[in-house]
């Protein structure tokens, strides 16, 4: 009887374990989650909105460094809310103006997908308004001077007290160490990366590069550190302080010349057009022209029209497997058998020599001839493009890279849109902001005050310019 009852028992237990799977597995089908993500979407790709679509930025930058990192977080798709100093601004509103009295490009390029709002952000009802956007943002973006933002009272304990969850990200010139407390600007980074030691030709001084490196670099460093806080922040619930100092961005960027510096205690670096010219090699990484950086020789070669224009040039790669394909092409079909040309280390010691011979050559075509010619048999060579054939460009308008914005002030201008295309989460560039476009949507909107408080915080000058007699007195 007993051994009956335990066994009704043991099947009832059984059955409702069975059920409680049953039920889970239903809940989980029903929820559609599955290792904590929901069900597929099933909207067409591309509306569904768009990565950071939720996230919301109180963008406390300026200059470049720190509006490119925002601009990005902008373009995927998070609510970017633009801090500035009342009646001034970020001062690239007015640097470099090319309209008289509207926004200059240097501001407008690097401030599209945002909103603006003014705030004094050393006032007190400024820093009323600055307190309710800490707790209703999740990252702070700041690329002051060391300490400047201690300053403003808006340390780490007392933002991280106020809102646990907020990352706070920062841009400076250099990481903790002897230099930490100086203002740096792109140049100084390029220089202080190692970048500009070891770029230029070796008979001449260093080079700063064109491209900024030092400022939009380390702004697309800080993207990518608040995207990797954004994430870890879903499984700890907690924000985290994210810091790219410019000199660590640059030395990133540079990394193959800190592997050189490493291969020179091993002999020459066989690939720098220095060693087949029997130029002895220093201590350090000497500035290696227009050499190319990886193991596949490379220099940049006049094409038809050098003499007037002066992007009338192409970089060749002289690329092993389609060594032959290249003799053809030069009439220099006897080198594919000759010993001296034959193979990589044979032709290193003659590389200038045998540019010389490609440049009589690609001199008789225009560049896009040579890149056509090049490019159906398979030789890497890439056009010198100036910025206005850049500009003109027709496939990077069509792929969104190019955009033309209309601005109420200054008229249609072009931006560099978003450069990473993403098939779930698509771009529309928007016009950057006004000075303060924003402040009463921001104010009602976002942070929720009621007309009597916005009133208040208004008259009370804190979002406003001082008066120019109060400034006087
Ligand atoms: N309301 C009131 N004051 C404001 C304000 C606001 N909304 N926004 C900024 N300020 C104040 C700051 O509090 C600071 O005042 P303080 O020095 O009295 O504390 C002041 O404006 C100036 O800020 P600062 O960052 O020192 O500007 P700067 O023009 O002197 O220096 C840089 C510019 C770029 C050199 C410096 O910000 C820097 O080194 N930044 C870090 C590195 C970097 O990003 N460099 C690249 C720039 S592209």
């Amino acid at each position: 009887m007993a051994k009956k009852k335990q066994k009704r028992a043991k099947a009832a237990t059984k059955k409702s374990s069975r059920k409680v799977v049953k039920l889970a597995a239903a809940r989980k089908a029903k929820s559609g989650k599955q290792n904590g993500l929901p069900r597929p979407s099933s909207k067409p790709f591309g509306q569904d909105g768009q990565a950071l679509t939720g996230v919301r930025i109180l963008d406390f930058t300026h200059v470049q460094s720190g509006p490119t990192c925002t601009q990005l977080l902008g373009y995927m798709g998070a609510d970017v809310i633009k801090v500035e100093r009342p009646g001034v601004g970020d001062i690239t509103r007015t640097q470099l103006r090319d309209v008289k009295g509207e926004d200059s490009l240097y501001f407008t390029m690097l401030n599209g997908n945002k909103r603006s709002i003014t705030i004094d952000s050393k006032h007190l009802q400024g820093m009323r308004v600055l307190n309710a956007l800490i707790k209703t943002c999740d990252v702070l973006v700041e690329n002051f001077a060391p300490g400047a933002l201690d300053r403003m009272g808006l340390t780490w304990e007392h933002i991280h007290k106020i809102n646990p969850r907020m990352i706070v990200a920062s841009v400076k010139g250099f990481g903790p160490g002897p230099y930490e407390d100086c203002k740096v600007y792109e140049n100084v980074a390029q220089c202080a990366g190692g970048s500009a030691s070891t770029t230029g030709f070796r008979e001449g001084p260093p080079l700063v590069t064109g491209a900024q490196i030092g400022d939009s670099g380390t702004g697309l460093h800080l993207a990518f550190g608040i995207v990797c806080a954004l994430h870890q922040r879903i499984r700890t619930g907690r924000g985290q302080k994210v810091l790219c100092a410019m000199q660590d961005g640059v030395l990133n960027l540079a990394r193959v010349k800190l592997r050189d510096q490493q291969r020179l205690k091993h002999g020459p670096l066989t690939e720098y057009s220095q060693y087949g010219e029997n130029i002895p090699f220093g201590d350090a990484v000497p500035r290696a022209g227009n050499d190319s950086g990886g193991g596949q020789p490379g220099w940049i070669l006049k094409c038809k029209g050098w003499e007037s224009d002066p992007d009338a040039y192409i970089y060749f790669i002289t690329q092993a497997p389609v060594w032959g394909e290249i003799c053809d092409l030069i009439g220099k079909s006897e080198w594919k058998a000759d010993p001296n040309y034959a193979t990589p280390p044979a032709r290193l010691p003659r590389l200038k020599q045998i540019f010389a011979s490609i440049e009589e050559w690609t001199v008789t075509k225009t560049k896009f001839e040579v890149m056509d010619i090049c490019n159906k048999i398979d030789i890497p060579v890439g056009p010198i493009l100036s910025m206005k054939e850049i500009a003109e460009e027709k496939s990077l308008r069509d792929t969104g890279t190019v955009v033309e914005v209309d601005h109420p002030g200054r008229g249609k201008y072009l931006t560099v849109g978003n450069p990473v295309k993403m098939s779930d989460s698509v771009t529309k560039v928007k016009r950057s902001p006004l000075l303060g476009e924003h402040t009463d949507e921001i104010l009602k909107d976002v942070l929720g005050f009621k007309a009597a408080e916005i009133a208040e915080i208004k008259n009370s000058g804190a979002l406003s310019a001082p008066k120019k007699e109060e400034k006087a007195a």
